[in-house]
């Protein structure tokens, strides 16, 4: 009696034992069971068609390689200590003019510029692309700034932030000499103190916690090593 009590107190995988409506000997999944579960299966596997290649087309560019390029802009006699020469180089392969962009480039000048001279800021080529939003910045020589028409941001003389919304300085393209010529290398961000930071977009700010707020993307180019 007490075995009969335990064998029933046990959960038996038949549904007939359970006492299910419409159940078969034998059975151990009721047809209403069988039917949800298929209806779930079918439905997951539609919502995957359409997520998953929506996910991979956006994600899948953020691990691209980016090969790292360096663009001759002309000798090293081209570009004055005291002021700012616009040079066009090729950000992106293959688009045409939308690939192109212009940088302003001039000798590093040891009274304008606070940062340790290395070998990559011989000269120091500054983008014009501005902090706040994005839109392109001009350097205007009579008054040393780099203004920004679209909200009134300026920069001084080595890119840092003087007045309007830029949340950091003008970021920067290494740059070095091979064969006689000055070359245009990768692109990289800097805070107020131009201490260098892999290259960030516009309105990320990178002083204080910012560099945290705002990692860099994995495949934007590097810094060399
Ligand atoms: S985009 Fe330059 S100030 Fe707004």
């Amino acid at each position: 009696m007490a075995d009969r009590r335990k064998q029933k107190s046990t959960k038996s995988r038949y549904t007939e034992d359970r006492g299910m409506p419409g159940a078969f000997e034998g059975e151990t999944v009721t047809r209403r069971r069988m039917m949800t579960g298929t209806a779930h299966a079918a439905g997951g596997i539609a919502a995957a068609a359409f997520i998953l290649p929506s996910v991979g087309f956006a994600l899948g560019p953020v691990f691209e390689e980016v090969e790292q390029s360096w663009e001759p802009v002309g000798p090293p006699e081209d570009f004055p200590d005291d002021t700012y020469v616009p040079k066009v180089i090729t950000l992106v392969d293959g688009i045409g003019e939308t690939g192109k962009t212009t940088v302003y480039i001039r000798t590093y000048n040891p009274d304008i510029d606070t940062e340790p001279r290395d070998e990559y800021n011989a000269w120091i080529a500054l983008s014009t692309r501005c902090m706040h939003l994005g839109c392109p910045v001009r350097f205007v020589a009579a008054s040393e700034r780099f203004i920004c028409p679209c909200h009134g941001g300026v920069y001084g003389i080595t890119g840092e932030v003087t007045g309007g919304p830029p949340v950091r300085p003008l970021d920067r393209f290494y740059t070095r000499e091979r064969n006689g010529q000055v070359e245009v290398g990768p692109r990289y961000s800097v805070n107020s103190e131009l201490e260098r930071f892999s290259p960030r977009d516009p309105g990320q700010p990178l002083d204080g916690i910012g560099p945290y707020v705002y990692p860099s993307r994995p495949t934007i180019r590097k810094l060399p090593e």
